[in-house]
C-alpha cells in the first residue's frame, strides 16, 4: 500500500539569515523525506497574514506575521510515509527551550518566534498550506 503523505515546510528568515538551509535540507534528506518541490522566495506582509490566518486572533500574530515576511524563507514540499507527524517529531516542540536533543529547533532555534522551521501540523493542513506556496 503506498501511503505517503506530503506536508509543507518552511525554513525562517531567522534560519536562511544564516545559511542554515541547505544543512535543515540535509537533515531532512538524512531522515529519509525527499524534497519534491522548494523554493527561495521573500512574501508580503499581508500573504503572512493569509497564511497564518488560523492564529489571527492570538497576540502574537502581528509580530508573526512581520516576521515571516521580514526575509528570505526557503518553502518546501516533503514527501515521506507519515510526513506529517514524522516531520514534526524532527522539528521538536515550538519553543526551542522546550525542544529534545536532536531536533531542529533544539539545534538551531534562536527563541519561540525565531524558532527556525514551519511545518505543517495536519494533513488536511498540510495539504492546504501545500496548496497556498506551490498552486500552479
Ligand atoms: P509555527 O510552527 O510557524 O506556527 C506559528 C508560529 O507562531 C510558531 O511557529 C511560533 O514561531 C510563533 N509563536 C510566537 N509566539 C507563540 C506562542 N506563544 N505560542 C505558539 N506559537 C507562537
Amino acid at each position: 500500500m503506498n501511503n505517503l503523505e506530503q506536508t509543507l515546510s518552511i525554513i525562517k528568515p531567522d534560519a536562511v539569515e544564516r545559511n542554515l538551509d541547505n544543512e535543515i535540507k540535509e537533515i531532512f534528506r538524512k531522515k529519509g523525506f525527499s524534497i519534491k518541490k522548494e523554493k527561495k522566495i521573500q512574501i508580503e506582509k499581508s500573504e503572512a497574514e493569509k497564511f497564518y490566518k488560523v492564529h489571527e486572533t492570538k497576540p502574537f500574530y502581528n509580530d508573526l506575521c512581520a516576521y515571516l515576511s521580514s526575509g528570505p524563507i526557503v518553502v518546501m514540499v516533503l514527501e515521506k510515509k507519515n510526513a506529517v507527524l514524522e516531520n514534526r517529531e524532527l522539528m521538536g516542540s515550538t519553543n526551542p527551550k522546550d525542544a529534545a536533543e536532536g531536533t531542529i529547533r533544539k539545534k538551531y532555534g534562536i527563541s519561540i518566534d525565531k524558532n527556525s522551521i514551519h511545518g505543517s501540523d495536519s494533513l488536511e493542513n498540510a495539504v492546504i498550506e501545500i496548496d497556498f506556496f506551490f498552486r500552479d
